[in-house]
């Protein structure tokens, strides 16, 4: 098992990676003194697969577990579910000191997180990230939200977990197509921080999509390393945490020109990378060579390198309306090599739209 620690002060946390783990949830939870009563979030896919083995566990060690299964998807990271959580808190009689535990992907993780910030101003929070994308970025940095119908992430908090366990295992029940989501996610830190990682990733992509269990605990850790390295340097986001954004910025721009239904979140994030890697290669930071691996990695990791549906014109307009933007202007994360980031915000236009009409699977229309 490795151990990843987010160092924060007195908010300072560990973050447990291993496979076959997730029945040491309960023994883990007695480390901390936490009341007996406790809650488990989860939703109707993750739930049939590993909540029984949580509950357990959590028995074994002598708790009182509730427990809540939410439909499956964005759509309960909303307001009106989180209200029906806090009747559930309420009706169960939990305490300051009672638990709330996210069991499954991204959507659990916020919305339970964010219950877990505002329910009697805040309980202990513990997270089990089951889908990658959780285990290597949402569960680390302690942004917690729900969405409103205006916005998606515009209603929530900076709250830090107790602990965060991570089971590797829990990945084989990933539809495939989630599986390359939190790959993009991966590879974005190989390209912001470490080209060792990068590296890794291109000479070991049998490995990793069929997830041997060393691999993925490796890649794993290192994401969270990573992260928990940017997060602990800053906390909640002036700058820094900006890197993480790298392919971002064009990802929410495909994103909202397809409405949110033709890609998800981690092939927008591929698609915006190569957008960025071009940007970076116009402004005299990357050669030739430099982009050609990055693309191939991510082919290689089953995400596109352009998207369908969408024209250069909305992409442009799109990019202005991104929440990302400061004082007007744009921010784009590049790269000077890879494992190496620059900000600029004063990349001249003719480079944003041949890099954005570079990305159209259709082509310029
Ligand atoms: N807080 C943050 O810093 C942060 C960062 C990135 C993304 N997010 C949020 O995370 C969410 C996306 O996360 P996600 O991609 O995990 O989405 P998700 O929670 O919807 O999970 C994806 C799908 O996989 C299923 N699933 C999860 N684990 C599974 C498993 N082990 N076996 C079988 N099925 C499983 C889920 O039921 C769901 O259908 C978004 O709401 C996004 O805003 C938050
Ligand atoms: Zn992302």
């Amino acid at each position: 098992m490795n151990e990843v620690r987010v160092s924060l002060g007195e908010r300072s946390y560990s973050i447990h990676i291993g496979n076959g783990i997730l029945h040491t949830i309960g023994e883990n939870m007695n480390a901390f003194s936490f009341s007996r009563k406790t809650l488990v979030i989860s939703d109707t896919n993750v739930a049939p697969l590993y909540l029984d083995t949580v509950v357990n566990s959590l028995q074994e060690a002598g708790f009182v577990p509730y427990t809540a299964i939410v439909e499956a998807g964005e759509k309960s990271k909303a307001f009106a579910t989180a209200e029906q959580l806090f009747t559930t808190c309420i009706e169960a009689g939990l305490d300051r000191k009672s638990p709330i535990i996210a069991l499954g992907g991204g959507v659990i993780g916020d919305l339970a997180g964010f219950v877990a910030a505002t329910y009697l101003r805040g309980v202990p929070f513990i997270q089990i990230p089951t889908s990658l994308l959780a285990q290597v970025d949402s569960s680390v940095g302690g942004k917690v939200a729900v969405n409103h119908p205006l916005g998606k992430n515009l209603i929530g908090a900076f709250y830090q977990p107790k602990f965060v366990l991570i089971d590797t295992d829990t990945l084989t029940t990933l539809p495939p197509r989630e599986l390359s989501t939190g790959l993009a996610e991966v590879i974005k830190y190989g390209l912001i921080a470490d080209n060792s990682l990068f590296t890794y990733l291109s000479s070991h992509s049998e490995e990793v999509l069929s997830l041997e269990p060393d691999a993925i605990r490796h890649l794993v850790t290192r994401s969270c390393e990573i992260k928990a390295d940017v997060v602990e340097r800053d906390e909640k986001e002036s700058s820094l945490r900006m890197i993480l954004n790298f392919g971002h910025t064009a990802a929410h721009a495909i994103e909202a020109n397809t409405g949110y239904r033709l890609y998800n979140h981690g092939e927008a994030v591929a698609v915006g990378m190569v957008a960025a890697a071009r940007i970076s290669k116009d402004c005299g930071y990357l050669d030739n060579e430099a982009v050609r691996v990055i693309e191939e990695q991510i082919e290689q990791y089953r995400l596109p390198l352009t998207a369908s549906d969408c024209t250069e014109q909305e992409l442009y307009d799109l990019l202005y309306h991104d929440k990302k933007m400061i004082g007007g202007k744009l921010n784009w994360v590049l790269l000077t090599k890879i494992g190496e980031t620059k900000i600029r915000s004063d990349i001249k236009e003719e480079i944003i739209h041949h890099a954005l009409a570079s990305i159209l699977a259709d082509g310029v229309k």
